[in-house]
């Protein structure tokens, strides 16, 4: 028998990207790929990429840039690019850069066999279709890897809202919901691979309403039938739209009891100025009423979301806005940007705001959720949690696990495996991970 061929894929961007890798190498693993975790020894390398910022674009040439000398000795390495860089810019691609073999968007992966036929023939091969079967069907029966102890699964993908500054609606196309029974089938499968905690994904995760069984199901709805799966022990989703926070969802989290109290709620800004700027379709107002609801059904529920600071037009006020938003709310994580101007997008075209300025909204932010972040990690010293061990720390004897809050705990010489779900007592809160012992 001939030696299986290597892939390696290198994965930029979000969750839904790190389930697409793993599907596009059930994809070529049907033609004898298996996966290696270095370029070097590889017969294609996939870059899976992501374009919502322009330095997350940019890396793409640098990384490939890098693979120039490989290519040089091993002749009948591929090369590819993946993902919504490829969506946007998959020509120019192919044009900036002749080492590029194959370009195929986030919604053509399915049909990545063909595609490295035609570039092991010597061709060029490009697909950025939006086709109309469903490509997670076409995946079906593909060889599957072992697991760990947390999956993440999509269940919705693209996105209809078009916020002034986003390119999401334009490199995964609008919004489709997976039916539901695929879901719960993939999910079953999972479990029966060795996963305890699935994360449910979507660019909007949270306008999920896929086919049911008795017509359309809510994202709530998806979670119930989830909760009566035997052997999943936790459920999360991400990322949500405050818009799209349903009465159902909300009562879900405090009575679904497989479902975590976290909530990643991205609000961008604390100005109804340039929230309306941004076509957000929610106030700062609106948004916080939401958030004291959702604390009324699950009081230790833990908040995240995600900032843009320097927007067009965005004054020293506005942002004073934004930090008295981040005061009320008080998030135990939160991931802030500065505005990156994408070609194409509304926002692109407007008076632009000055990068130091930006620069240095960005820190004071960032200075004051740390300041959060830190806190609500340190309340944690003293209290019990629930531990889904994911792999060995850095010390001998020690393994690390998240716990319901997504915090980091590492437990020292204890009894405990991969895959196990105990009780821990928080004993110590450090930078960015928790210590504590088994109860
Ligand atoms: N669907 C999610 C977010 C997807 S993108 C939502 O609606 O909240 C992830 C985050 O990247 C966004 O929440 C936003 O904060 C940031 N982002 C998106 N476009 C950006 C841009 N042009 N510049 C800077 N940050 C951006
Ligand atoms: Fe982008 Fe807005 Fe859609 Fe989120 S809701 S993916 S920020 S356009
Ligand atoms: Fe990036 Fe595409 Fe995800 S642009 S954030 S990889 S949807």
């Amino acid at each position: 028998m001939s030696e299986p061929k290597k892939l390696y894929i290198k994965t930029y961007g979000c969750q839904m990207n790190v389930y697409d890798s793993e599907r596009m190498a059930e994809a070529l693993g049907g033609k004898g790929y298996v996966e290696t975790q270095s370029p070097d020894d590889a017969d294609m390398i996939l870059l899976n990429t992501c374009h919502i910022r322009e330095k997350a674009a940019e890396k793409v040439y640098s990384e490939l840039g890098r693979f120039k000398g490989l290519k040089a000795e091993k002749p009948d390495l591929k090369i590819g690019v993946a993902g919504c860089v490829a969506q946007a810019e998959g020509e120019e691609i192919m044009r900036r850069q002749p080492l590029v073999d194959l370009v195929v968007g986030p919604q053509s992966y399915h049909r990545l066999p063909e595609l490295e036929a035609k570039a092991r023939s010597g061709e060029k091969a490009l697909d950025t279709d939006f086709p109309e079967e469903d490509k997670f069907e076409k995946l079906k029966g593909r060889p599957k890897a072992q697991r760990g102890p947390t999956a993440f699964l999509t269940v919705q993908e693209g996105c209809d809202k078009f916020c002034a500054f986003c390119v999401v609606p334009y490199t995964r196309g609008a919004e489709v919901s997976r039916p539901a029974d695929r879901i719960l089938g993939e999910a079953r499968e999972l479990v029966e691979r060795g996963v305890r905690e699935i994360t449910l994904l979507g660019q909007n995760v949270n306008a999920y309403h896929g086919a049911g069984p008795t017509g359309d199901m809510s994202l709530a709805g998806l979670i119930w039938e989830l909760n009566k799966v035997d052997g999943l022990e936790r459920i999360r989703f991400t990322t949500s739209h405050p818009n799209d926070m349903t009465d159902d969802l909300i009562e879900a989290h405090g009575t679904c009891e497989k479902l975590m109290p976290y909530l990643h709620l991205p609000v961008q800004s604390g100005s109804d100025k340039i929230l309306k700027r941004m076509n957000r379709s929610h106030t700062a107002e609106s948004y916080l009423r939401l958030v004291e609801r959702i604390r009324a059904a699950r009081p230790d529920i833990l908040m995240s979301g995600d900032f843009i600071v320097g927007f067009p037009e965005e004054t020293e006020e506005d942002f004073q806005a934004t930090l008295d938003l981040v005061e009320q709310v008080k998030y135990g994580y939160a991931y802030s940007f500065k505005y990156s101007t994408r070609p194409g997008t509304p926002a692109a075209e407007r008076p632009q705001v000055p990068t130091e300025e930006a620069d240095d909204r960005l820190q004071r932010l960032q200075t004051l959720i740390t300041r959060h972040q830190r806190e609500i990690q340190d309340g944690m010293v003293g209290r019990e949690v629930g531990v889904l061990f994911e792999k060995p720390g850095r010390l001998k004897g020690q393994m690390v696990g998240k716990s319901e809050y997504l915090h980091s705990v590492h437990v020292g010489d204890a009894d405990v495996q991969v895959g196990d779900l105990r009780k821990v007592r928080i004993t110590a809160s450090a930078a960015n991970s928790l210590a504590g012992v088994l109860v």
